[in-house]
């Protein structure tokens, strides 16, 4: 079992200045927690001080029902993986994943069980009489979460641990990790910087900036569900397009104007969106957020049925991307480029015209000064 509990914890560098900063968190048994956010926004620190690598300045660290701001952080019960994985060079892969164990005089028999299990379980048993330095990248990785994995700890704690590994080695390691959070039924806290790890392995996503928690859901909640334009524009690549907009009506329907009101291009909202709108941003500046999935060309709007519902958005694609299964379109427009992800039997051309259609019940209207998503349903999925 391991529950680990934050209750307003704070961190506080400099005097009045938070690194972090009221963080509530309820991490349940076996959930893999992931932190993002930008450089800086605090990920590392709350990480550290949850191992004891840190101090608390203020607020209530739980472990399991009780209280551990004050304890060492070997009798915390954790485990911490690294970005620079710690090994030691003088001593082989064995040594390495033994050197815990022996330092808490667990006899030497049960070492070499636990050894070798381990090994097995991460595919490095041919390495073990190795030193670090005749090791790959990824191979070294797989010693240092051996290494945390062999103290059977109540959770890991891991800050970045592919973030120096090459980008098909991350997306193998990416699977090995997800496997081995089910094989070894513990709870995880999980620190990057990558979209697809926060986005695949995540149980749940806390996603913060400058040292507040902004929101905590499930990632495909999180991607379409954002509190506000920053979440909305963290989490997703390409990331979702924005535009400054205007709400307004005509002719009985509520629209929203790209651009200024009155202007060409236009959407018009529906539903609950149309509800939304006409209750919070009425006549109002607003941003306008479509992710580049959301929006389409014309044939395919059409078999949608949206085709009506957008009306003057006709670009120049600046650049072409084709990925195989899919083709991005990019354009300009309010000095910012788009994103536009379609079929890959579209074949529009770099200089060439295209018209987009929106998918108007998947676009998200945020207040121009709060920056909060008006279609945000709380406890949605709950
Ligand atoms: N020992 C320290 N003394 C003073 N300020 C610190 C210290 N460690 C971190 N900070 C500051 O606290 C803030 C949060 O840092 P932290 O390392 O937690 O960020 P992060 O989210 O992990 O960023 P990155 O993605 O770059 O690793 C930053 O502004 C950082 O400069
Ligand atoms: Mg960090």
């Amino acid at each position: 079992m391991s529950e680990i509990t934050l209750r307003n914890v704070c961190k506080e560098f400099e005097k009045g200045h938070f690194a972090v900063k009221d963080f509530n968190l309820d991490i349940r048994d076996r959930e893999f927690i992931i932190f993002v956010g930008p450089s800086g926004c605090g990920k590392s620190t709350t990480l550290r001080m949850i191992a004891g690598l840190e101090d608390i300045s203020d607020g209530e660290l739980w472990i399991d029902g009780e209280l551990c701001n004050y304890y060492e952080p070997k009798d915390r019960g954790l485990s911490m993986v690294f970005q620079n994985y710690a090994l030691y060079p003088n001593m082989t892969v064995y040594g390495n994943l033994a050197y815990a164990l022996k330092i808490r005089k667990v006899p030497k028999k049960e070492i070499d069980e636990r050894v070798h299990k381990v090994a097995k379980t991460l595919e490095i048993e041919h390495l073990l009489d190795r030193k670090p330095a005749a090791l790959s990248g990824g191979q070294k990785q797989r010693v240092a979460i051996g290494s945390a994995i062999i103290r059977k700890p109540k959770a890991f704690l891991m800050d970045e641990p592919l973030s120096n590994l090459d980008a098909k080695l991350r997306a193998q390691m990416r699977i090995e990790l997800a496997k081995l959070h089910k094989e070894l039924e513990t709870t995880i806290i999980y620190v990057t910087h990558d979209q697809t790890e926060a986005m695949t392995l995540g149980t749940r996503i806390v996603v913060m900036k400058d040292g507040v928690v902004q929101q905590v859901e499930a990632p495909i909640e999180l991607y379409d569900n954002p509190v506000n334009l920053f979440v909305a524009g963290f989490i997703g690549s390409p990331s979702m397009n924005f535009f400054d907009a205007y709400v307004g009506e005509e002719n009985g329907k509520v629209v929203v104007w790209l651009g200024g009101k009155n202007q060409e291009k236009k959407i018009y909202l529906k539903g609950y969106q149309a509800e939304m709108a006409k209750l919070k941003v009425m006549n109002k500046p607003v941003v306008l957020g479509v992710r580049p999935e959301d929006i389409y060309e014309y044939e395919e709007a059409k078999e949608r049925g949206i085709e009506k519902d957008t009306q003057g958005v006709e670009e120049i694609v600046t650049a072409r991307e084709m990925l195989g299964a899919e083709v991005f379109l990019y354009f300009d427009a309010q000095c910012k480029t788009h994103a536009v992800r379609l079929r890959p039997e579209n074949n529009t051309c770099t200089g060439e015209k295209i018209r987009f259609y929106f998918d108007t019940e998947r676009v998200h209207i945020f207040d121009k000064e709060t920056e909060e998503n008006i279609f945000y349903r709380e406890g949605a999925q709950k």
